[in-house]
């Protein structure tokens, strides 16, 4: 596989951990609703697992002699999950939006696993680190929301 290639693809999915990172950080700061002292928690840990996947993709373009991306404005012309401002913070609303953001970078870390399956061991390593984690994350939140339903849906 072509590095430069690899050095692009890892900046677009460090792109993407940045913005989870803030949506979580700024979720955690602004959710209002029911549940919210455990959504708030579950949200505060996503949020320093997401940073930690960006120390991991930084440490391995600088491994493989690249840079990583320099600009916060060019984390969301470079992501592939996009990001979704909590402008309602109702918990089931943040809950929804960040299930779509995991289930976004399970797809995003799916593909780069494949990518790197025969000829980087060493990337491989670290994504499929990162997609575990991802994959818990998106249980979490499931989790959450199905507590929260249960919960409301007893009260009727
Ligand atoms: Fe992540
Ligand atoms: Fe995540």
């Amino acid at each position: 596989m072509d590095v430069d290639e690899l050095i692009n693809l890892l900046n677009k999915a460090l792109s993407d951990e940045w913005l989870a990172y803030y949506q979580y950080w700024v979720g955690a700061k602004v959710v209002k609703g029911p549940m919210k002292d455990a959504v708030i928690s579950e949200l505060t840990l996503h949020a320093t697992e997401e940073l930690s996947h960006a120390e991991l993709l930084s440490a391995r373009i600088i491994q493989l002699e690249g840079t990583p991306v320099l600009s916060p404005a060019d984390w969301l012309k470079m992501g592939n999950c996009g990001y979704e401002s909590p402008s309602d913070p109702y918990v089931e609303e943040i809950l929804n939006q960040n299930i779509k953001g995991e289930q976004c970078a399970i797809r995003v870390y799916s593909e780069l696993l494949e990518l790197t399956r025969i000829g980087d061991p060493v990337t491989y390593n670290i994504i499929l680190q990162i997609l575990s984690q991802e994959v818990e994350h998106e249980e979490d939140l499931s989790a959450l929301r199905e507590d929260l339903e249960l919960m409301l849906s007893r009260r009727r």
